[in-house]
């Protein structure tokens, strides 16, 4: 089918946003990927976290966050007691962005048209649920929260309140945690980390 951008316009939960993004053809990463992922969680979460888009895991689960990313997200929100369930976690992009590399499909970035065109179902989440802050984790969620770029390594653990009113809490991308090497480093990091969760928790 052609792109439809009617598709999920008159939604009026979150079930029917999902439903509807399952044949999204905004733009073109569908064709490669095996499915939309949606958000997931309540639609009364006081708090919404926002990251780039799907992992490979994610991508075959259908689910965000239940990759390796996932794991330090969750045992994050964990120890800043944080109940996951309770929240809302989603992406700001719903299709999975890779190039194969022998049998491996490795992630990468999506562009600026394809944030674009996939901020319309993050609005229509966000508008479903009217949280009282939304979390993006790294840099693609800023710009997809915000419409402009950020430097997220300096404006980490501050709230931007956009025009309509949303609390934007600004942080790193877990996966960041992930690409450190050095011990003492990767501790630290998480535990600024940790200290950012326990600002978001103050702000909920
Ligand atoms: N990274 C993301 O940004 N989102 C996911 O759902 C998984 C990994």
């Amino acid at each position: 089918p052609e792109s439809d951008l009617t598709a999920g316009r008159d939604a009026s939960s979150i079930g029917e946003a999902r439903e509807a993004a399952k044949g999204c053809r905004r733009c073109q990463l569908w064709r490669n990927a095996t499915q939309t992922v949606f958000g997931e969680g309540p639609e009364s979460a006081e708090v919404v976290f926002v990251g780039e888009q799907p992992g490979d895991q994610e991508d075959l689960a259908g689910k965000p966050f239940v990759g390796p990313a996932g794991r330090i997200l969750d045992a994050t929100l964990d120890d800043a007691d944080i109940e996951r369930r309770k929240t809302y976690v989603t992406n700001a992009v719903k299709h999975f962005k890779f190039e194969p590399r022998g049998k491996r499909r490795i992630h990468s970035k999506p562009n600026a048209g394809e944030i674009q065109a996939c901020r319309w179902w993050l609005d229509k989440e966000l508008d479903l649920i009217k949280p009282h802050v939304a979390v993006a984790l790294g840099a693609t969620a800023a710009q997809a929260l915000l419409g402009k770029a950020v430097p997220v390594l300096k404006m980490r653990g501050e709230v931007i309140e956009r025009d309509d009113g949303l609390r934007v809490f600004i942080t790193i991308h877990p996966s960041l945690i992930l690409r450190i090497r050095e011990p003492a480093d990767k501790d630290a990091e998480r535990g600024r980390f940790l200290k950012d969760m326990r600002k978001v928790k103050q702000l909920m």
